[in-house]
């Protein structure tokens, strides 16, 4: 604490000259301490509180609430950013601002982190929200039949409560950056701020999503023996001189290349010259960098139905349905069936989203593995509609990424998935098929802390002799007591099928002995099936053994950061 100045005592004053001076002093001082206090609390009275509410699960909205949290601090506002599930920290029936960031889930669901904030904004009871003004961003991906879902039900329910719309709600694809940009500028407008322009230079050096990193590959191996109906690779690639870095747990994003052989399909079909310039640049450089010429969307096919003016096609999509239409086929499907004639290349071109990034969990951790990421990838391949079809990044990495090619790269923290802090916590980790990969990640930065932490694994494939991911290191991991527990759930190894929450059911009594212990419970991988039936065997486990309320007990859980997930 600073201490008040005094005059000294061999000062040219006598003792109550001394005394009064000191006083006199001490006085001034703590008068305009107070008078600065009260300054402050004034100045924060009058700024403008904008709560930003994020509803995330890989942490794409986060980043943006972030993001636009900063901005709007910089810019003279309280900008408190609230994860969904804090809900109970705020209270939108005193807010007269709200910004709500949220993705969409599942078919058309909330992030995990989102859940609870939606039931209790739907209660019957929820208390009517008149002074609330508010806008929506909904982040989303048009592969996606409920594209945006939650930010426009968010939307609707907010208005339908009487809360008022600042400005319309934006809603992303996957390229999210711009159209977020674009809504936060209009809520700027709205909040009579200047919008900022972009003063500061890119700085070329950092290496980002916008600006990639060319890694080299150093390894690219396929796990599952040759007899396996699955391909799953392990992939290294070189960080060295990047600067990058990146934790246990996090993402690396890929820029994928398109196949060649789709591309001269493409090209036949339409009649095109693969060597014309379209702004400079080959029309088969273009197809291979910077289009996504597979996936179908229903904006795609409206057009070209447009286009094509095909009486076909429209009575097909009427006989089934938009969304069943789609299900099983690409953009290859529609002009090989519904042919249209393009005077030029552009206007092709106008239909097709940007070929985006793909995000895979990272299966190393960096203290292991100085200046390398490694990625576990399962090729993405089936037959539909008399075809067989590619996953866009999964194909690319599996057959046409080969070592000492180059790739480009860029790394994303995973903020909702992380080891404990306290690395003497034990942890359960379920992470069937590629779900393993953060968990390798996982263990591997266990054994480099030393961690005391007993941890835990299920694992599952179809076959325990062909699809044992990583086997060796997992014994390794076992025989070093890093990894105190193995589960394995082989499904096809026997006439009734078994997935890995049928392993953890068998297990119940010690699992709730873990959690009492104060367990993390993680799950990565499939989000559709596994990951639904992981929670709800959870639930079960809670209920049989720790006779305790289950919903409570996983929301405190969550709330905890005990129960997290990396589920897609
Ligand atoms: C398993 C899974 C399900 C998804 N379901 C939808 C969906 O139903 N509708 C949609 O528009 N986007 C869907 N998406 C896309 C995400 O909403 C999109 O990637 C978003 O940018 C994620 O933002 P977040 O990181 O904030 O969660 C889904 C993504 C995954 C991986």
């Amino acid at each position: 604490m600073p201490t008040t100045p005094q005059i000294p005592t061999n000062a040219p004053f006598n003792e109550a000259q001394r005394l009064w001076l000191n006083g006199y002093i001490a006085g001034i001082i703590s008068q305009s301490a107070t008078e600065r206090s009260s300054q402050e609390s004034e100045k924060k009275k009058t700024k403008k509180r904008i709560p930003i509410v994020f509803a995330s699960q890989s942490g794409n909205s986060q980043s943006l609430a972030e993001q636009f949290g900063n901005e709007l601090e910089n810019t003279g506002f309280e900008a408190p950013v609230y994860g969904a599930e804090e809900f109970e920290d705020f209270d939108l029936t005193n807010e007269e601002f709200l910004l709500l960031i949220s993705s969409t889930w599942g078919d058309g669901d909330p992030p995990d982190n989102a859940v609870d904030f939606w039931n209790h904004i739907t209660s019957e009871d929820h208390p009517r929200l008149e002074k609330l003004q508010y806008s929506v961003l909904g982040l989303g991906d048009k592969n996606y039949l409920h594209f945006c879902a939650m930010g426009e039900k968010f939307d609707s329910r907010l208005k339908e409560l009487g809360a008022k719309r600042l400005t319309p709600r934006g809603e992303c694809d996957v390229d999210y950056e711009e159209t977020a940009e674009n809504w936060f500028n209009g809520v700027l407008k709205k909040l009579d701020t200047p919008i900022k322009k972009e003063t500061s230079k890119v700085n070329t050096d950092a290496y980002s999503k916008k600006n990639p990193f060319s890694a080299k590959v150093l390894l690219n191996k396929n796990l599952n023996e040759q007899e396996s109906q699955k391909q799953t690779h392990h992939i290294e690639f070189d960080l060295s001189g990047s600067n990058l870095s990146y934790e246990a747990g996090d993402v690396l994003g890929i820029y994928p290349t398109n196949d060649p052989e789709l591309i001269d399909e493409l090209i036949t079909n339409l009649n095109f010259d693969p060597d014309e310039l379209v702004d400079d640049k080959k029309l088969k450089e273009i197809l291979l960098y910077d289009f996504d010429i597979r996936n179908l969307t229903k904006d795609f096919v409206l057009a070209w139905l447009d286009k094509s003016s095909s009486e076909s096609l429209g009575q097909t999509i009427k006989n089934t349905s938009l969304e069943e239409y789609i299900t099983g086929r690409e953009i290859i499907d529609l002009i090989v069936d519904y042919p249209v004639i393009f005077s030029e290349p552009k206007q092709f071109l106008s239909l097709l989203r940007k070929l985006s990034p793909r995000l895979y969990s990272i299966s190393s951790s960096p203290n292991a593995n100085i200046d390398k990421v490694h990625i576990t990838v399962a090729k993405v391949s089936y037959e539909s509609h008399g075809r067989s079809r590619n996953g866009v990044c999964s194909a690319y990495l599996a057959d046409r990424c080969r070592k000492n090619d180059t790739t480009n790269v860029f790394l994303q923290s995973s903020k909702h998935f992380k080891l404990p802090q306290d690395s003497s916590i034990p942890i359960i980790m379920v992470g069937p098929g590629t779900g393993i990969a953060p968990f390798r990640a996982f263990l591997q930065e266990r054994e480099f802390l030393k961690s005391s932490g007993k941890s835990w694994l299920f694992f599952g494939n179809p076959h325990e002799g062909t699809d044992f991911l990583y086997k060796q290191e997992l014994m390794d991991f076992q025989n070093k007591g890093i990894l105190s527990k193995l589960s394995t759930a082989w499904s096809r190894d026997q006439e009734n099928k078994i997935y890995v929450q049928d392993v953890m059911a068998q297990e119940g009594k010690e699992i709730w002995s873990w959690l009492n212990e104060g367990a993390y419970f993680y799950v990565c991988g499939d989000a559709k099936y596994m990951a639904k039936d992981v929670d709800s065997c959870l639930h079960e486990i809670i209920e049989e053994h720790g006779k305790v309320n289950s919903e409570s007990y996983i929301k405190e859980m969550k709330k905890e950061k005990r129960y997290q997930r990396d589920v897609y």
